[in-house]
This record gives structure tokens, C-alpha cells and sequence, in this order.
């Protein structure tokens, strides 16, 4: 084994066995320790997690919050910037995506009702959103921990005030109680995956923010028709209760806020347009710590995974890449307008609004022959204009805020729920993960709903791969998609494709185990993904069909290039294009997590010797009654009955080397 910066590297570790252990198993050599989980503290004056769900709510604004995910981890220079060099001391930015069902948050789990208990909401609140936290490594050993108490800890949360920039910015579509010019807003909401800046800066995505949010029985009466098109597009359908039920716990703004329903006289004095205030991209300067985290519009509205960045170059575009986790929903491109200049690193959001308010959007059409189109999506071309017979885009606002309606009338490809995206830093190609799709249906089949027969790019259909379930229907197990941009350009409009990897059981027949995945590499719904600065690819995996059998895991993979492979057929599915199989050596598990957790989220110091990864929902499906799982506190006792948090997990090596090499 061994790797070279410079050039292709190589997997050095042992395999790590699939298991349902509760907790993170890493391969031989390797040492586990956690840095932060629900509820511990971010100051040094809050007392530690009691493990009875007792903290405030209003504690919530310096402690850790939950449902860790997506993250990054920023050097930081002893004078408080950004220091893109430094491993030894840093600011790690974790996402907060959602309070986890068993509820380790609250003395007893969620009381139950129809109307919600105030101060739980209130907790809740406070616990989504993002946290900011100082780390270091300590005098001996290479793991790094809090410093606690630094004047960069931070909590954003659901109630944090921020600010919108780009063309949806002052439009009516954003006008609420809150905000009468539809400028600002309050809070970030179901923070899945994320991005960074090539200026140094958090990017937090907002994702399953219709979870949040409810909306009255009767309301489309007072509604406009465009304005029922445009909601029940989102899923904001009238009559809808979100789980969380926010809106019910009293008459304070704090809560009224969650319901998107017409109550005044008009969009100034009520919430009725809070449903657009999510769904954005929101950039976080962890350096400043006063700052107000900006929605950047300009890259579009939809349930955002993540935001992630091609390689900057001088006087170039600078490139984003999304992906919108909805089943057949869209892959989306963000290209700005300014050209990037090195100098502006550490300008945080000066730099924000010059290269993230004003730019491009496409989304992308995958064609059967592994050609590609990006289609722009801007006002006035593509059919986005006033007389649009699905939806009348009035101007570049609304193409933002609706930017589904938008991929719809262009026809834009379907996918199978894309997740994280990845950009390969030794060739700059792109990486997506097409997590799993239950709609698809057999090619024989007359499609009703929102089911879709495969094509070439969602090749995969199967009746039941296992013969025991409904959830193993479609494409339950995913694929990673990857292409490279005509003339290596990220800002091309073309672009070449090919299916670079199918998950699958190792003992699943030929034409369901496309890629020839063994017991070292098997995998099923592909989620996290993120290459390192050797060019390794980690693969990171949520639930999906394969939970009978192991708990979730990371893989680390040597991926190749587009066009490495050949045409295969999934049973029941259409041929498609699909890089090498997988080896031994160019894909390997690296981790697998604690029970019913998925692994999300994965950054590493630039001296690749300390790798974050998150543990989200460990022991989802119990609850504070009957327990499912004792993670984090089960990592070093097997026989704890402490509550399951999620957690963020630091792994280094016992001989202080770089990782995985
Ligand atoms: Fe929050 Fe698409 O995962
Ligand atoms: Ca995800
Ligand atoms: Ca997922
Ligand atoms: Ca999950």
C-alpha cells in the first residue's frame, strides 16, 4: 500500500467486516474518539449533557444540536482567519438537520397531542440548524477536541435572522410579517449535506424543510391558481400538517410562523409566503462570528443535498454543483457571473455576494448515447416566460424559487434522489449519488402517479430483489453518477456521462450486482460522498435495503475515469454505460456505524491524519422506553443504557500517519 499527493492513490487498510454492532467499527490500527454529540455543551459555563433530556430550550443557542450531517472543517491561523494549511487548529461546521424520532431531547421523548407543548418546541427550534465549534489537537496524540468556551463556538438555528441576496431578494414571492420587503429572515431548517467556498466559507443546505411546515385545509381559496401550482410542486399541498406540528404550540410569532397560510389582509401581515423563505442555499462565514448567514437565491430553491464547488482557477467562473433529494427530481449547476480571484480569500460574505448573488443556473439532461446538456434556466429563455402553459414565471425570482416548475417545462432527466455530489480533484470530474427510487417501474408498465419507467441514466427496476419486502422494490439499493465537462470547462453546456458504480448485495445475481461488488465492498443506498485532497472518493451509506444485514458504513474508493466501461443491463431495467467493476482495490469498506444510524458527513485535516464522520439517528426506530441502541455511549461500554445521540466521530491512526494510505 502506499499513496503519492501527486498522483492516483492507493487503499491502504484492512477491509472492516459488515456488522451490526452498536458501535464504529474501524479498521485494525485505527483509534475512534467523539468530539461532539446532542446536547453537549459549546461553552464552558452550560453543565454537561445529563442524559435525561433536562437542558432548556433555550441552552439549545450554545449547545450542540441534532441529527448531525453534513460538515467542514476550516483552519484557523492564530490570528482568527482562515488558514487552509492548518491541521492542528480549526473551525468544524456541522449540520443539525432534524430532531431525531426516539427523542433523546426531551425528559420523556415528544409528548403526544395534537397541539404541540411550547417549550419542547421551542427546544426543538434551537436544536436544527448549525453549530460552529473551535477544535484543536492536544499536546499528545493527534485527535482533536472542543475548545469550549472559544469565541468562535456559534449556533445557527431555526430563529437565527439572516438574509437573502440575488434575484429573489425584495420579491413579493418573499414578503412576510417578519420582513414587509422580503429582504431577511429567520432560521435554517433540515441542513443536510453542505459546501464550502474556494473564499472560505460554510455552505448549509436547506433539504426537507416541507417537514417543517403546515399549511391550513381551505387555504388554495384564497389563493391565486399559479400559487397552487407552485405548492403542491414543493408538497406544500393545502390541508398538509408537518410532523413537527411548530405551529401549533401557541399564538407567539416564535410559532405561528410554521404555517403558510393566508391569515391577513396581506403577505406583509401574515406567513403565507414562509414556505419560500426555505429551501436555499445559506452561507455561513464561521470566522466572523457576529455575521448574518446569507440565502444566496441566485442557485435556486428546492430540497437542496449539498452545494459543492469545482476547483477554483483564476479569471474562471467559479462552478457549483447541486442535487435536489427528491424521487425524480433534479441535478443542478450554479455558474457565476464574477471570475474568481485568489485574492479574495478570507473576504467571507464580500465574497459570497460577488460570485454567489449574480451567475447561471442549470440542470442537467442526461441523453441515452452518455451525452449530456446543461439547460439554462433563466427568464425569458428555454420557455421560461409569462405565457408558459404549466406556470407563468414572472421573472427571475420566481424561476429561482420555483426552479422544479423550471426543470419540468425544459425537461430536465429525472433521477433517482440525487444526494451528495463530489468534484474529483485530480480531474475535475463530477460525482453524484443517486441514493435509491422506489417509483421506478417495470418498462412493461403503464406508469400512474409519479412513477417513472428507467432509462439509460436510472437504468434500475426490480419487482422485489429479496422476495420479502415492498421497500425492495425499483431501484432500492442506488447508483453514483459521474461526467466530465466538455473540454475539462466546468462551466461548459455539455458534458460526458457514465455510471461509475451500482450498489448491491455481494451475493445478489449478475444483473442486480452490476458493479461485481464482494464481501469487502458490498453496499446499498449510496448517500454521502467526498473526495479528499489525494483524490480518494468516500462513500458513505443510509439505511436502504441492505440494514437486515450490516449497519451503515463508509467506504474509501480509487474511482477511475468516465468511460472506463462498458454497456450493462439491469434485470428488469434498460442498458446503460457503467465504469470498471469494483475491486478489492479500488473499493473497500473503511467503517461501519453503530445500530440504525446512517453515516453522513466526512472532512479531514489538510495533513489527512484526523478524518470527521458523522453518526446521525443511531437507534432511530426506538425510543426512550424501549431503546434501540446506547451509541455514543456504547462505543467504549457494550453494556450502557445511556440515550442514542448522533454524534460527530473522530478517527485518527495509533501511529499518528495519514489515513486510508
Ligand atoms: Fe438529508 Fe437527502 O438526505
Ligand atoms: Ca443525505
Ligand atoms: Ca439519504
Ligand atoms: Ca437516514
Amino acid at each position: 500500500s502506499g499513496s503519492s499527493r501527486h498522483g492516483v492513490p492507493a487503499l491502504g487498510f484492512e477491509a472492516v467486516a459488515k456488522n451490526l454492532n452498536d458501535k464504529v467499527t474501524v479498521p485494525a490500527g485505527y483509534e475512534v474518539s467523539i468530539l461532539h454529540a446532542l446536547g453537549d455543551p459549546l461553552s464552558s459555563t452550560d453543565a454537561a449533557w445529563a442524559d435525561n433530556g433536562s437542558e432548556s430550550a433555550e441552552s439549545y443557542n450554545r449547545r450542540v444540536g441534532d441529527g448531525h450531517d453534513g460538515m467542514h472543517y476550516f483552519g484557523l491561523s492564530d490570528s482568527g482567519a482562515f488558514d487552509a494549511k492548518r491541521s492542528d487548529k480549526g473551525l468544524l461546521c456541522v449540520n443539525h438537520e432534524y430532531v431525531v424520532g426516539p427523542n433523546a431531547l426531551h425528559p420523556n421523548g415528544r409528548t403526544a397531542g395534537s397541539a404541540r407543548v411550547a417549550s419542547e418546541v421551542e427546544k426543538e427550534i434551537y436544536a436544527h440548524g448549525v453549530s460552529i465549534s473551535e477544535i484543536r489537537r492536544g499536546s499528545t496524540g493527534t485527535a482533536l477536541s472542543v475548545t469550549k468556551g472559544s469565541s468562535f463556538n456559534r449556533r445557527i438555528t431555526s430563529a437565527t435572522p439572516m438574509a437573502f441576496s440575488g434575484p429573489a431578494k425584495g420579491n413579493a414571492i418573499l414578503r412576510t410579517k417578519f420582513s414587509p420587503d422580503g429582504t431577511t429572515t429567520r432560521g435554517t431548517n433540515n441542513n443536510c449535506g453542505n459546501g464550502y467556498t474556494p473564499w472560505g466559507t460554510y455552505l448549509t443546505c436547506e433539504e426537507n424543510f416541507t417537514n417543517v411546515i403546515s399549511r391550513a385545509a381551505g387555504d388554495n381559496d384564497l389563493r391565486s391558481a399559479k400559487e397552487i401550482v407552485a405548492l403542491n410542486r414543493y408538497g406544500m399541498t393545502q390541508g398538509r400538517k408537518s410532523p413537527y406540528l411548530w405551529d401549533t404550540a401557541g399564538s407567539d410569532d416564535l410559532f405561528v410562523r410554521w404555517s403558510a397560510s393566508v391569515t391577513g389582509a396581506s403577505a406583509a401581515e401574515d406567513y403565507r409566503n414562509v414556505f419560500n423563505t426555505f429551501g436555499w442555499i445559506v452561507e455561513i462565514d464561521p470566522f466572523a462570528p457576529t455575521s448574518t448567514p446569507l440565502k444566496h437565491t441566485a442557485l435556486g430553491r428546492f430540497a437542496h443535498e449539498g452545494c459543492w464547488p469545482c476547483t477554483a482557477v483564476a479569471g474562471k467562473p467559479v462552478v457549483f454543483y447541486m442535487g435536489d433529494d427528491n424521487r425524480n427530481d433534479y441535478i443542478y449547476k450554479f455558474v457565476s457571473k464574477a471570475l474568481w480571484d485568489a485574492a479574495d480569500v478570507g473576504k467571507g460574505h464580500t465574497a459570497g455576494i460577488k460570485y454567489m448573488s449574480e451567475g447561471t443556473l442549470y440542470v442537467a439532461k442526461f441523453n441515452a448515447d452518455g451525452s449530456g446538456t446543461w439547460v439554462e434556466l433563466t427568464h425569458g429563455k428555454n420557455g421560461l416566460t409569462a405565457g408558459n402553459a404549466t406556470y407563468a414565471f414572472a421573472d427571475q425570482a420566481d424561476v429561482v424559487t420555483h426552479a422544479r416548475l423550471a426543470g419540468d417545462v425544459v425537461g430536465a432527466t429525472k433521477m433517482d434522489r440525487p444526494e451528495w455530489g463530489a468534484v474529483n480533484p485530480i480531474n475535475g470530474e463530477v460525482y453524484m449519488t443517486l441514493t435509491n427510487n422506489s417509483n421506478r417501474v417495470s418498462p412493461s408498465a403503464t406508469p400512474t402517479g409519479s412513477q417513472l419507467k428507467p432509462d439509460t441514466a436510472n437504468p434500475r427496476y426490480y419487482e422485489d430483489i429479496k422476495g420479502t419486502s415492498t421497500s425492495q422494490k425499483g431501484n432500492p439499493n442506488g447508483h453514483i453518477i459521474r461526467w466530465r465537462e466538455a473540454g475539462n470547462e466546468p462551466a461548459a453546456t455539455t458534458f460526458t456521462w457514465d455510471i461509475y458504480l451500482f450498489g448491491a448485495e455481494a451475493g445478489a445475481a449478475a444483473n442486480v450486482n452490476l458493479s461485481g461488488l464482494t464481501a469487502v465492498n458490498d453496499f446499498s443506498s449510496p448517500d454521502g460522498l467526498w473526495f479528499d485532497q489525494n483524490g480518494m472518493l468516500w462513500i458513505q451509506t443510509d439505511d436502504g435495503a441492505y440494514t437486515d444485514v450490516t449497519n451503515c458504513m463508509m467506504l474509501a474508493a480509487i474511482p477511475g475515469k468516465v468511460g472506463d466501461g462498458s454497456a450493462v443491463t439491469a434485470a428488469g431495467g434498460t442498458p446503460t454505460i457503467k465504469g470498471a467493476n469494483a475491486t478489492d482495490a479500488t473499493v473497500r469498506r473503511f467503517l461501519v456505524g453503530p445500530k440504525e444510524c446512517e453515516i453522513t458527513g466526512v472532512a479531514m485535516t489538510p495533513d489527512r491524519k484526523t478524518l470527521f464522520i458523522n453518526v446521525q439517528h443511531p437507534g432511530e426506530d426506538g425510543s426512550i422506553a424501549s431503546p434501540k441502541s446506547a451509541w455514543p455511549a456504547s462505543q467504549t461500554d457494550a453494556s450502557s443504557t445511556k440515550r442514542p445521540r448522533s454524534a460527530t466521530v473522530v478517527i485518527t491512526r495509533s501511529n499518528g500517519g495519514e489515513i486510508a494510505v
